[in-house]
């Protein structure tokens, strides 16, 4: 069966998720979106087996030196320029697909959940893909200078799901399901 694949973001008003290669609220730090980050991506459902994160490079790069690699997943990078992984990087891929084969083949015995977490056309290109598809989006409430977006959200395709409520942002898992 398909692996079910998912993807979190955390997104200003206007759909905004990042600014000069940095989180749009840096230096800000939110600490509960981030414990949720770290949660969500970081736990197995399977004991003995680890989550992947596959990002673009820009992404990667957005990541403080210190965090890199994020701990206790296995971190695949997109570049279709760079020939080695980044410094730290586990594993570095051409393309989406590749990722997701390198993850069937090579990584299957130790991958469980996968997630997409950015940017914005790695978010398009997984929202866009067919098989089981979930969205965690944290909608943060206050507006700050963006320079990258996440693309639409299709609500014919994906399922709103409503969850938590805090008083910095809520939590929405949209979710999609085709065959
Ligand atoms: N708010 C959030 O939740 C969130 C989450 C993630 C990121 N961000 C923010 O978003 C920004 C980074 O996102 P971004 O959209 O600008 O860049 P990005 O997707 O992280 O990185 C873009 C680069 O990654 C590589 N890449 C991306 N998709 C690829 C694909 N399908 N196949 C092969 N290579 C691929 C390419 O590298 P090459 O040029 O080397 O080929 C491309 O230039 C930062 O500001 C970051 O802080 C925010």
């Amino acid at each position: 069966m398909a692996r079910v694949l998912n993807a979190i973001v955390a997104v200003c008003p206007d759909r905004g998720i990042g600014n000069k290669g940095n989180l749009p609220w840096h230096p800000i730090r939110l600490s509960k979106e981030f414990a949720h980050f770290r949660k969500m991506t970081a736990t197995p459902s399977v004991k003995g087996k680890q989550n992947v994160v596959i990002m673009g490079k820009k992404t990667w790069y957005s990541i403080p030196e210190k965090n890199r690699p994020l701990s206790n997943r296995v971190n695949i990078v997109l570049s279709r320029k760079c020939k080695v992984p980044p410094a730290g990087a586990h594993y570095l891929a051409s393309d989406f697909s590749s990722a997701l084969r390198l993850i069937e083949t090579e990584l299957a015995d130790q991958a469980d959940q996968v997630w997409v977490i950015g940017g914005s056309s790695l978010y398009k290109e997984m929202m866009g893909s067919t098989g089981m598809r979930r969205l965690f989006v944290t909608q943060i409430l206050k507006q700050f200078q963006c320079d990258t977006f996440l693309p639409e959200i299709s609500l014919d395709k994906y399922r709103l799901l409503p969850d938590s409520n805090t008083p910095w942002y809520t939590h929405n898992k949209v979710s999609r399901c085709t065959t």
